[in-house]
C-alpha cells in the first residue's frame, strides 16, 4: 500500500438518534489500494445520497439485500466512478461505471460488481436519477401498483423530489389530473409551471391539508402514491374512492422516529372502498429494468419528461447533502460531484 495524502473514506462513526448530523459521519484519510486480480480502481464522480440509507444506520438486521452499515465502516451509496486502473478484462481505464460504492474518493473494486454507463446515450448522472433507482421506483410504484387510467386523480407526496418528480410526469403521460404535495413554494411553481401537474398543495403552508385535497380533488382520489407517510397518508384514505390504489414508494415522514406512530387504521377505509395498499421494492421488478429505462430514456429523449439535479460539489458536502434530504433542501435527485471526469 503506498500512502496518498489526497484518499479519503466517510465511516459511520456513531448510529444516529432522530435526524443524523455531522457527528454521525467521520472523515478519516486512507492509503491508495493495490489491485488484486479481477479489480478496478475507481475514481468517484457522482455519489447518490438517499433517504433509505437512513435505515441502514439503525441497529438491526440486514435487508434482504444486505445493506446494513457498521461502525467504523464506511458508507456506501450508489455512484458513478470513473475507471483509472485496471486488472479485469470487463473494463478498460477511462470507462464510466455504477454501482454500489463506498464513500471514498479513490477504492478498489470487483469489477463484476459494476455496471458500464455509456456516456453517449444520456448524460452519466442520470444512471443515478430518471435512469437509475428513483426513477424506475417512479416507473414500477405507479404503473405497476398504481395502475393509473386516463382521466382518474393522483395525487403524489414528496412530489418535487427524485422520484416524485418522475411519478407526477408519467401520471401526466397516463392522461391523469395529478396532484402534488410538496414543501415549498419553489417546489410548487416547478411542479405547476416546469412538470405542468394540474395542482400543487404546499404541506408546510397548509393548516387543512384534508380540505386542500378535497378542494383539488372534487372527484376523489383513485391513485395515490405516497412517499412520505404520517398525516398526509391519514388525509389521503378520506376521500380515496372505490377501487382506489394506495402505492407505498416511502414513508420519510417516519424515517427518524424512534418509535413511529402506530395508527390511525387504514384497515377499515380500505374494506369500504373495495381498495389496495400495497408496499413495494424496487428490485422486485429488477427483471424489467431494461424495458423500463429505455421507456424512461424515450420519453427524456423525446421532450415528454424532464428531470433536475440538485448538484451539491465535493467529497467534503456528502454528509451535509444526505441531512439536507430530511428538511427538503433539494428540489429533483440530491446528488454529490465529487470530481470531474478525466478526458482520455
Ligand atoms: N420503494 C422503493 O424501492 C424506493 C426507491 C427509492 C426511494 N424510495 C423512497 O421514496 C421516497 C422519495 O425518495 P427520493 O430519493 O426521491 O427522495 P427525495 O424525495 O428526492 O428527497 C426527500 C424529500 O422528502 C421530503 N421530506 C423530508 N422529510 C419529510 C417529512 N418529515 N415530511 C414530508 N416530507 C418530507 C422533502 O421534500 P419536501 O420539501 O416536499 O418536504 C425532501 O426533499 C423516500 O421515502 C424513499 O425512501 C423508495
Amino acid at each position: 500500500m503506498t500512502k496518498q495524502q489526497d484518499n479519503q473514506e466517510i465511516v459511520l462513526a456513531k448510529r444516529p438518534s432522530g435526524v443524523p448530523d455531522q457527528s454521525t459521519f467521520e472523515f478519516r484519510d486512507i492509503d491508495v489500494p493495490k489491485l488484486k486480480e479481477g479489480e478496478v480502481l475507481l475514481k468517484s464522480i457522482y455519489v447518490s445520497v438517499d433517504p433509505g440509507m437512513r435505515g441502514f444506520m439503525d441497529k438491526g438486521d440486514d435487508d434482504d439485500r444486505g445493506n446494513k452499515y457498521e461502525l467504523g465502516k464506511p458508507i456506501t451509496s450508489r455512484s458513478v466512478a470513473q475507471v483509472v486502473e485496471s486488472r479485469s478484462k470487463k473494463f478498460t481505464k477511462g470507462d464510466i461505471v455504477y454501482g454500489r460504492l463506498d464513500w471514498k474518493k479513490l477504492q478498489s473494486f470487483n469489477a463484476d460488481k459494476l455496471e458500464k454507463v455509456n456516456p453517449d446515450l444520456a448524460p452519466i448522472s442520470t444512471a443515478l436519477s430518471i435512469l437509475g433507482v428513483t426513477g424506475l421506483a417512479a416507473y414500477f410504484g405507479l404503473i405497476k401498483i398504481g395502475n393509473p387510467q386516463k382521466g382518474e386523480t393522483v395525487v403524489v407526496s414528496g412530489a418535487a423530489g427524485s422520484v416524485g418528480s418522475v411519478a407526477v410526469q408519467i401520471a401526466k403521460l397516463k392522461g391523469c389530473k395529478v396532484i402534488g404535495i410538496a414543501g415549498s413554494k419553489e417546489k410548487i411553481d416547478y411542479l405547476e409551471n416546469e412538470l405542468g401537474i394540474d395542482k400543487g398543495i404546499n404541506y408546510k403552508k397548509t393548516n387543512n391539508m384534508a380540505k386542500a385535497l378535497k378542494d383539488a380533488c372534487p372527484n376523489g382520489i383513485d391513485v395515490f402514491f405516497d412517499n412520505v407517510g404520517g398525516e398526509i397518508a391519514d388525509d389521503v384514505l378520506e376521500i380515496l374512492n372505490k377501487n382506489g390504489r394506495i402505492v407505498i414508494c416511502g414513508q420519510i415522514a417516519e424515517y427518524n422516529d424512534e418509535n413511529p406512530p402506530k395508527g390511525p387504521r387504514p384497515q377499515h377505509a380500505l374494506i369500504q372502498k373495495s381498495a389496495r395498499m400495497e408496499g413495494f421494492v424496487v428490485f422486485d421488478f429488477k427483471d424489467e429494468f431494461e424495458d423500463a429505462k429505455n421507456q424512461l430514456s424515450k420519453w427524456y429523449n423525446n421532450g415528454q419528461m424532464k428531470y433536475k439535479e440538485n448538484l451539491i460539489e465535493g467529497f467534503e458536502n456528502i454528509p451535509s447533502a444526505f441531512i439536507g434530504l430530511f428538511s427538503g433542501d433539494n428540489i429533483g435527485k440530491q446528488l454529490v460531484k465529487i470530481s470531474e471526469i478525466e478526458k482520455q
